[in-house]
Parts: structure tokens; C-alpha cells; sequence
């Protein structure tokens, strides 16, 4: 659902990087693997993997796709200077040391080889006052954050693009995408994102959300799922009109190595 929903939001693209003619192409942390195997048919002539410390990917794939178990936040095994194209996507609860993150994916680009990354923020704002004080919704923000912070896995979509120019890359641009959660946009693409983000939540408020309340802050089960459940309930009731910001951030390894 949240691949589907971002070809929306990219009107059907997939690859947004200006990568020509790629050879070797690299998908870290692909969950399912449905952006490595689209892009393996998109680019028929290269080779693409997709890593993951899960091996629940499919088997029936394109020839020119597989699927490695490897951990990201491990020193990275795979040559300098190879792939045309590494794409990140939604590792915010995944990765701990961005910086050095980053810096395995610049090692392992070809010189002009492109990053390409997709993070959101956990920020929901509504402009109407429809997430009022009070809201489950609202809570369920709040404790995602108190505990992201409180085990070191921040919110850092909206510092990415800093921390690729830091990293060495060039031609870095960050755009945002604001995203509705719920069909309430009158904008009609808008309100099939929402559509979409909505039927997400279904699963991804507990997903994201019980883990975190009852490990990391402390609440029972019980609690943590009343939460998560009255937060659906919100969302789903169209009164409240809620949206946060999408990054898609892409950056190229220089041609030439940087000079000392
Ligand atoms: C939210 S999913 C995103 C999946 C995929 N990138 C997408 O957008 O469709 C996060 C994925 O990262 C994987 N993951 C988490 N920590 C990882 C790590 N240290 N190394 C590799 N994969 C990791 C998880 O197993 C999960 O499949």
C-alpha cells in the first residue's frame, strides 16, 4: 500500500534520481522487495538487489533481481564504487547512525552514481484545529516520539539533505510532499493518497505504535492498543484532517573525488 501510494504521489515514477542506462542497482531494506522487482523490469539490463535483515521477499521475481539478508548498520561487504543507483526507503525506525549510513551507500556508488532516499516526518498538523488536544491521534504522535527519542532513533527526514552534502554528495535536492491521512482532500489525487494512508493505518498504528508504548514507555498492552485503536477510529470518523510532510531526497556522488 505505501509503494502504491508513493507512485501516486510521483505520478507512476519510480526512479526520480536521473540515472542513465543503470548497470547496478541497489534497494536497502526492501521489506517486500515491490521496488526492487518494479525497477528490476523498469531496467531490464541491470542487476538489482535488494537487502534486508528479513528474508521475506518473494522468490518469483525478474531474473535480474535478487535478495540478500545483510544488515545495514554492518560495515557493508559490497565493492567501492559499483552501483549506478542505491535507494532508501522508510528506514527511519531502522537505521541509528545516519551519517555513517550514508556514507557506506556514497562508498559503494560509482563516481555520478545517485542516491535516492523517501522518509516522512512524524509531525501530523491539521490546519482546522481538527487534531484537538485531547485526541488519541494526537497522543499516539506524541508517545511515538517521546519514544523514538528516548532510544536513539529520532526523526530525521527533514535533515537528510544536509547530511548527504555533508557526506560528500552534490546536486542534493529535498522535496517535501504533504500527505493527507484520510480521504479528505477535495484535490482528487490528494484524496487517493488519503485513501490509501488511511487503509495503511488499519495495521501500521499498532505496528509502529505497541512496540514502542509498551517496551519503550512503560504502558501495558491494553493501554497501548486503546490508543492505537481510538487513534484509528479518529482518522477513520473524516473529521479530523490531518497531514505530515513526505521527503524525496536524491543526491549524486561527484565525478571526479573530492578534493582534500
Ligand atoms: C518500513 S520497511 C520499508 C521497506 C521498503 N524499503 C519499502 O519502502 O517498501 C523497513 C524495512 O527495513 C528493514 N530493516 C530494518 N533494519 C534494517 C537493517 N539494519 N538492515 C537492513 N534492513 C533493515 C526491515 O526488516 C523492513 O523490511
Amino acid at each position: 500500500m505505501t509503494h502504491h501510494m508513493y507512485l501516486i504521489m510521483l505520478d507512476g515514477t519510480l526512479v526520480v534520481a536521473p540515472v542513465e542506462n543503470p548497470q547496478n542497482i541497489l534497494d536497502v531494506g526492501t521489506g517486500t522487495g515491490i521496488w526492487a522487482i518494479d525497477v528490476a523490469d523498469l531496467f531490464p539490463s541491470a542487476v538489482v538487489v535488494g537487502t534486508d535483515l528479513s528474508p521475506i521477499q518473494p522468490s518469483w521475481v525478474p531474473p535480474n533481481c535478487k535478495f540478500q539478508v545483510d544488515d545495514a548498520e554492518n560495515d557493508w561487504s559490497f565493492p567501492r564504487d559499483h552501483f549506478d543507483l542505491v535507494h532508501s526507503r522508510h528506514l527511519m525506525t531502522s537505521i541509528r547512525d545516519w551519517p555513517r549510513y550514508i556514507g557506506q551507500i556514497y562508498e559503494s556508488l560509482k563516481p555520478g552514481g545517485w542516491i535516492q532516499m523517501l522518509e516522512h516526518d512524524f509531525i501530523l498538523v491539521s490546519d482546522d484545529n481538527s487534531l484537538p488536544p485531547g485526541s488519541q491521534l494526537r497522543l499516539w504522535f506524541d508517545l511515538y516520539n517521546q519514544a523514538a527519542d528516548k532510544i536513539g532513533l529520532p526523526s530525521i527526514a527533514h535533515k537528510l539533505s544536509g547530511m548527504l552534502s555533508d557526506a560528500g554528495f552534490t546536486e542534493v535536492t529535498q522535496t517535501p510532499h504533504r500527505l493527507p491521512w484520510g480521504p479528505w482532500a477535495k484535490d482528487k489525487k490528494l484524496k487517493e493518497i488519503g485513501a490509501w494512508m488511511l487503509a495503511n493505518t488499519e495495521t501500521s498504528l499498532e505496528a509502529y505504535g505497541l512496540a514502542f508504548m509498551t517496551r519503550v514507555l512503560g504502558k501495558t498492552h491494553e493501554e497501548a492498543q486503546a490508543i492505537c485503536e481510538t487513534a484509528h477510529k479518529e482518522l477513520r470518523s473524516k473529521r479530523v484532517h490531518a497531514h505530515n510532510l513526505h521527503y524525496v531526497i536524491i543526491g549524486r556522488k561527484p565525478l571526479e573525488p573530492l578534493s582534500p
